[in-house]
């Protein structure tokens, strides 16, 4: 199986003043599709050749994890953000405000273990079995799949995610971030959750990226 990165679901210029065209181009054209190249030819004639990439994700190690992971999170990374005013369903406002106390409260929670991962990673928000509602930091190509978590939306804070932009400065980056985010996303990706809980726990996804439905329903 040839493997693809998503479409960038909006025009490289869309996320400015934030995110700037040549963030994106280099983002999304060099690095993210660096990663889809890399993995298409580590998988040639190797078990993971026909499977899915949350199968990949699940099951390899190494530079194949790696790359599929990196993959992964890009995608989800996008899809994430959106140039269009969004705002959270009230369901998932519900479970934030009861949860963190308020979403000024977890936005600064979020923003706090952005600023304090050290070196290269992903920042996510994540529900596990029990509807508990985490914020999880990986590191480099790490994914809350591999924990059995459920992701809801995740941060970029490789260098190259913002160094452009922002040189050095990723508090800078994180709260320019934020006004970007998709709440639409981020909410259908909950409502998604609490539809097919019990089969993301038994078999995620079932191979499927988990956001396949959302990108159709968009
Ligand atoms: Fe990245």
């Amino acid at each position: 199986m040839k493997h693809e990165s998503i479409k960038l679901p909006y025009t490289y210029d869309a996320l400015e003043p934030v995110m700037s065209t040549e963030t994106l181009q280099y983002h999304y054209d060099k690095h993210h599709a660096g990663y889809v190249t890399k993995l298409n030819g580590l998988i040639q004639d190797t078990e993971f050749e026909s499977k899915s990439l949350i199968e990949i994700i699940k099951h390899a190690d190494g530079a194949i994890f790696n790359n599929a992971a990196q993959v992964y999170n890009h995608d989800f990374f996008w899809t994430t953000l959106s140039p269009k005013k969004t705002t959270p369903s009230l369901e998932l406002q519900s479970i934030i405000t009861t949860q963190f106390g308020s979403i000024e409260e977890f936005k600064k929670d979020f923003l706090n273990k952005g600023l304090s991962l050290f070196g290269s990673g992903w920042v996510w928000l994540c529900l596990d079995e029990g509807e508990k509602l985490s914020i999880l930091t990986t590191s480099n190509a790490e994914n809350p799949i591999r924990l059995g978590l459920v992701p809801l939306m995740v941060c970029d804070v490789w260098e190259h995610a913002y160094y452009i932009d922002y040189r050095n400065a990723r508090g800078d980056y994180l709260e320019g971030w934020w006004k970007l985010l998709n709440w639409k996303f981020i909410s259908f990706n909950y409502a998604n959750y609490k539809k097919h809980r019990e089969e993301y726990f038994s078999s995620f996804c079932k191979g499927n990226i988990p956001y396949s439905d959302y990108i159709d329903e968009v």
